[in-house]
């Protein structure tokens, strides 16, 4: 069988969901030899594999084969592997990266901590923030909504989360904006990879700062609830703590963005199905689930297989690295019937856009918060707005970002 991967590399990275549909009807669990990985692209397969125990996520924070040398010395290449592998370890210690037993008691701990009840105790501040941002955006303006809302709001959710003060908000959101640039980047230049050690440093630097001020002073806030949080007699390990405050802003601010922005573009592209979220606003949640079905801004989970696994008549055997397309699970036409279509009609809500199983997102409840509160206040303002330009993407496999979101506000 030929590459598909190959063949379809352009769209895969602009506009996925054609080439996902081409995967799944001629070869739904293919092997790409340009990406060295299998793909599984229809919905059954993605949602088992998700909870099977036969793959590990151990190796998938290996990212050496992404290094690219094109216009480096080979001093600048040198020093450029020293900084990855520092970067490697750091990342090896993010629960995201991590397979049981270290998974299981690190994921407990942060259960204790990050719970749906002190999400839901958020919510008025992030109205409040959502409030603050919309304010200076008059009627018949046109705004790039990425930089008015979509890219401020998550950082300073997380950071107010956290704990952090608001005068940091404009640095946290210049190192989680590195990370995040370097976790979804196939390809890494040696001035990437500098950047991202850098970030990492300067987020290592603030958050054990901070971790410092709350051990004597514990405040009602997630820094200090990590501190505290005890589980079958252990706690959380300073050095685990730094690690899971980064992979918070890593994990949860980017993706955030992106459902923002996918979703404010999803709304204004079908005009009649915001139309029903204006005229019945307790609509706003299936909006919010069709957003995260049409368009999700993570749309491939990475795995390595341990123990041999068999689907149909290909055989996936130990070290084959594997990537689960949640994007294409969205949209396989045996699970949602008309699966391109925008529908706040639909009722299935078995989507997978926050992964399955012991990864599961921690922030989902976070990240649906912050939409809803997007979407309904911006509806509520401007429900005729329409697109002022044709959005721009950034072309990534396992991401689905948009660069820029130009739109006319019509009230
Ligand atoms: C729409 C926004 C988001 C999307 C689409 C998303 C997506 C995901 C996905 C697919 C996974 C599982 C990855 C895998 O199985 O390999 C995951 C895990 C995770 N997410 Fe999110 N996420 C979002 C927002 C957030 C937020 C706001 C936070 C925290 C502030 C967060 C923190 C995490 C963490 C810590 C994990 C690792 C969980 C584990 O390994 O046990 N995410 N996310």
């Amino acid at each position: 069988m030929q590459d598909l991967l190959a063949k379809f590399s352009r769209q895969l990275l602009i506009n996925p969901y054609p080439a996902y549909h081409v995967l799944r009807k001629l070869d739904p669990v293919h092997w790409s030899d340009s990406w060295q990985s299998w793909f599984i692209t229809r919905y059954d397969d993605v949602a088992a594999l998700m909870k099977d125990a036969r793959l590990s996520v151990g190796q998938v924070s290996n990212f050496s084969h992404r290094l690219t040398g094109q216009g480096s010395s080979p001093e600048q290449l040198q020093e450029a592997q020293l900084r990855l592998k520092t970067i490697e370890k750091w990342l090896a210690s993010f629960l995201l990266f991590t397979d049981p037993p270290a998974h299981t008691r690190l994921r407990a701990l942060i259960s204790k901590a990050f719970t749906p009840r002190s999400v839901e105790l958020l919510g008025p501040t992030i109205q409040e923030r959502v409030d603050r941002l919309l304010q200076p955006l008059k009627t018949g303006d046109v705004v790039d909504l990425m930089q008015a809302i979509a890219i401020p709001l998550p950082v300073m959710t997380i950071a107010d989360f956290l704990g952090s003060r608001p005068q940091d908000f404009r640095e946290l959101q210049g190192w989680s904006h590195d990370l995040a640039s370097f976790l979804g980047n196939e390809q890494l230049t040696p001035e990437v990879v500098g950047r991202s050690l850098e970030s990492l440093e300067g987020m290592a630097g603030y958050f054990t700062a901070l971790m410092q001020e709350r051990r004597g002073q514990p405040q009602d806030d997630l820094m200090s609830r990590l501190l505290q949080a005890q589980h079958e007699g252990t706690t959380l390990q300073e050095s685990e703590i730094l690690s899971m405050c980064i992979l918070l802003f890593g994990a949860g601010h980017d993706t955030t963005t992106n459902f923002i922005a996918n979703g404010l573009l999803a709304l204004l592209q079908h005009p009649s199905e915001s139309a029903k979220v204006v005229l019945q606003p307790e609509r706003i949640d299936r909006a919010v689930e069709e957003v995260l079905r049409y368009d999700s801004p993570s749309l491939i989970a990475s795995r390595f297989v341990v123990q041999e696994v068999q689907l149909g008549d290909k055989v996936l055997r130990p070290g084959d690295s594997l990537n689960l397309c949640m994007g294409a699970a969205n949209r396989d036409p045996a699970q949602f019937p008309e699966p391109d279509k925008f529908s706040l009609e639909r009722q299935d809500s078995n989507h997978i856009p926050f992964g399955r199983g012991i990864h599961f997102c921690v922030g989902s409840f976070l990240a649906k918060l912050e939409a809803r509160t997007v979407f309904a206040s911006f509806l509520k303002r401007w429900p005729r707005s329409r697109l002022a330009a044709p959005p721009e993407r950034i072309p990534t496999l396992a991401f689905r970002r948009l660069k820029n979101l130009k739109v006319e506000l019509i009230a």
